[in-house]
């Protein structure tokens, strides 16, 4: 079987880690995986516990109403596996933010994070995600009405701005107005949004990064725990990022090239980094159970298709993994893993 090395400690068993085997109490942020919708979802963080014991896990954004008048079980439901793991919420109304927060930490959630970043027009005509930057104070009201009912950090994650409202007295004093109700974590996606005319991927591309602001704004604020997001995309920026913040959320990253997770999770925490094939082998119960409960294959693997990326057999084990069929069961699944064996014992 092949493994990957780090140092020469990669492992070819993988059991999942105890509940709550969490990061080293002063670090909980070092490394996060940042909340994608339609990514994030319970079973993608099941896949990235495997490959990252410690990281920070984030929930896809949920609406505030619909934790409370939705599917709960269904919306927020996860396995406990997946601990540390934020719920994050999508909402501007105290009231209901901190019903959903109750929520939340009743279903055992490690943290609440209000999304301040979204650009979406969706998000916007509800009054949230990054058009909220320019209201301070109801943010700072959200913070604390959900501070007051759960015992939970509640945390935010913003831009550097959103339209013209992006100079450094302008996020400076967003800052501040939400610490001052208790905040004290922030997620930075380092670039600012613009809400009219991009699109939410566009407004992920386009604004430029500035890492430098919120190096700036971790000096000037020590007490803050900074987290800086958008566009990590290896070790060397990564190390330089946390030599100047308190953590790194990474999202598409995490997402297409999966194992680049497990590899900088091993850098950060010093940890032996699983083969592929080991987390491939763990995820096999979890898969089973789920379509012992009536799931199917592709809700699960369609998180997995990058794993290979850039190996031989990469295509191969895409290709197989989203041809399965449904209802071919563990057998689609199993076809995938020989394709890639194949290939790579070719290679
Ligand atoms: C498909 C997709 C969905 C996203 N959904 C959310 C979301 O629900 N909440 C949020 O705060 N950010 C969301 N984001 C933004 C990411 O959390 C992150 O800020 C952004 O991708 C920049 O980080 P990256 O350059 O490491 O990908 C989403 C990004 C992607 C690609």
């Amino acid at each position: 079987m092949h493994t990957e090395t780090r140092k020469s400690r990669a492992t070819e068993s993988l059991e999942m880690p105890e509940e709550s085997t969490t990061t080293a109490p002063n670090q909980p942020w070092r490394l996060c995986v940042a909340p994608m919708m339609e990514w994030t979802d319970r079973h993608c963080r099941y896949f990235h516990r495997l490959l990252a014991p410690r990281a920070r896990l984030y929930s896809e954004m949920v609406v505030a109403q619909a934790a409370i008048f939705g599917d709960r079980r269904r919306l927020l439901g996860f396995d406990t596996a997946e601990h540390p793991v934020a719920l994050q919420l999508g909402g501007s109304d105290p009231a209901l933010l901190a019903q959903a927060a109750r929520i939340g930490a009743e279903f055992g959630y490690d943290e609440i994070n209000l999304n301040c970043g979204c650009p979406s027009d969706r998000v916007q005509a509800g009054r949230f995600g990054a058009c909220l930057m320019t209201e301070p104070m109801l943010v700072a009201d959200c913070v604390a009405a959900m501070r007051a009912v759960v015992a939970l950090p509640v945390t935010v994650k913003c831009r550097l701005g959103v339209d013209d409202f992006d100079d450094e007295p302008f996020f400076r004093a967003f800052v501040d107005t939400v610490a001052s109700a208790g905040c004290k974590v922030f997620v930075v996606h380092a670039r600012k949004a613009w809400l009219k005319g991009l699109s939410p991927k566009e407004n992920r591309e386009i604004p430029p990064l500035d890492y430098a602001r919120v190096f700036a704004l971790k000096r000037d604020r020590p007490e803050l725990t900074v987290v800086l997001n958008g566009g990590l995309m290896d070790q060397a920026a990564i190390d330089a990022v946390l030599a100047q913040v308190d953590g790194v959320m990474l999202g598409r990253l995490a997402y297409h090239d999966p194992y680049a997770l497990a590899r900088i999770h091993g850098e950060l925490f010093d940890t032996p980094v699983p083969s592929r094939e080991a987390v491939l082998a763990a995820l096999r119960p979890y898969i089973d159970a789920h379509l012992g409960g009536g799931g199917e294959l592709k809700h699960i693997a369609r998180h997995i298709l990058g794993l290979y990326q850039g190996q031989p057999g990469a295509r191969q084990f895409r290709r197989e993994l989203s041809s399965a069929r449904p209802g071919s069961g563990l057998r689609g699944w199993d076809r995938a893993l020989a394709a890639v064996e194949h290939w790579r014992a070719a290679a």
